[in-house]
């Protein structure tokens, strides 16, 4: 192997070093110490923070050389247009992305795991499922809600700019999470109702944020498992990454649910990535892995997508791509 390639691998090996690093800056709230345009010396933010000077000025120059934060000569760091969107408070924040990754990291051990066994790698290093281990442990929940807000609010504007959702009355959001999709949906048409439908220790969060957006007259919140039931009551059904999380053989049991309470005309709209076949670089291949070793599921081409709505009794009839990754994948009950 020559020089190069060594070091390109040099560099790949070290993407856990960046990943870490990010989360890091996220749970430590170091991006919230820094006004853009007013850089602070690593002193200060050391002491901000409860950090070791040396070893934070370490990790912040690493980061710089990766494009967040920049060092100024006289050893203070400053903002750059990525690590701001670290900070907190900022428009479409990625801060809370960040610390769901640092909170269940451990589960990438199980990577290997996964890959021989074909078994979520977080159940092999946490001892149960993604869902029943958050359930379990209440400040995760929070957390777990804020980071998939923060990774994918932006995509429910995408949305709604290409797909029309124009003639449903009542949409139901399946695994709804904390409801600021259905809040998007409902806010950008003013006619339609809701429904909600999500496990039972999320539904306090969906509720407040219902609640703060003025929508509870519109949107009624139900708890239960997909596994079990999906209401019955609405004439579309929304699943915004969820399918991804279980296999096709889960998957059916779920889109089955649906399939018994779809009306006729009915749309069921699966919002997710849809892998491109061959070597084309995508970060839907990325989050695929995220998907095996965390819940156990997958992303999904559109042939994989096809297969999965014929065998639960949908017709793939539009597949609708957005500016964001992920696109509306649409099924009609056959
Ligand atoms: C990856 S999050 C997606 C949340 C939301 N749809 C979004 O796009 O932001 C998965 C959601 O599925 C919910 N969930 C997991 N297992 C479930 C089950 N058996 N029944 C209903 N909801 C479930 C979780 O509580 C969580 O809110």
């Amino acid at each position: 192997m020559g020089q190069q390639e060594t070091e390109k691998l040099n560099e790949l090996m070290h993407g856990a070093a960046l990943t870490r690093a990010i989360c890091t800056v996220a749970e430590l709230g170091i991006a919230d110490q820094i006004e853009g345009g007013k850089p602070r010396p690593v002193s200060e933010l050391a002491a901000a923070t409860g950090c070791h000077e040396q070893g934070l000025h370490r990790m912040m120059r690493f980061l710089a050389s990766q494009g967040l934060f920049t060092e100024t000569a006289s050893g203070a760091f400053d903002h750059t247009p990525l690590s701001s969107v670290l900070r907190g408070d900022s428009v479409g924040s990625y801060r809370a992305g960040a610390r769901m990754f640092h909170h269940i990291f451990a589960g990438w051990d199980g990577l290997d795991h996964a890959v021989k066994t074909g078994t979520p790698g977080f159940d092999k290093v946490f001892g149960k499922p993604i869902f029943d281990y958050v359930g379990e442990h209440p400040e995760l929940g929070p957390i777990l809600d804020a980071g998939m807000t923060s990774i994918h609010g932006y995509e429910t504007e995408a949305m709604l700019d290409a797909y029309d959702f124009s003639g449903i009355s009542v949409l139901a959001d399946i695994g709804g999470g904390n409801g600021s999709l259905i809040s998007g949906v409902l806010k950008r048409y003013p006619v339609m109702r809701g429904l909600l439908f999500d496990l039972g220790h999320v539904m306090g969060r969906a509720k407040a944020n219902l609640e703060a957006g003025g929508l509870t007259d519109r949107c009624s919140v139900m708890e239960g498992s997909f596994f079990e039931t999906v209401p019955a009551g609405a004439d579309a059904y929304l699943f915004r990454h969820i399918i991804h999380d279980w296999t096709d053989e889960q998957c059916v049991g779920i889109l089955g649910h649906c399939r018994k309470v779809i009306p006729a005309g009915g749309r069921l709209l699966v919002v997710e990535c849809v892998v491109p076949e061959g070597n084309e670089p995508s970060i839907s291949k990325a989050f695929d892995m995220t998907m095996m070793t965390f819940p156990g599921g997958l992303e999904r081409t559109e042939k994989q997508f096809r297969k999965l709505f014929e065998m639960s009794g949908f017709e793939l009839s539009l597949v609708t791509p957005t500016s964001s990754m992920v696109s509306v994948v649409e099924g009609k009950p056959v």
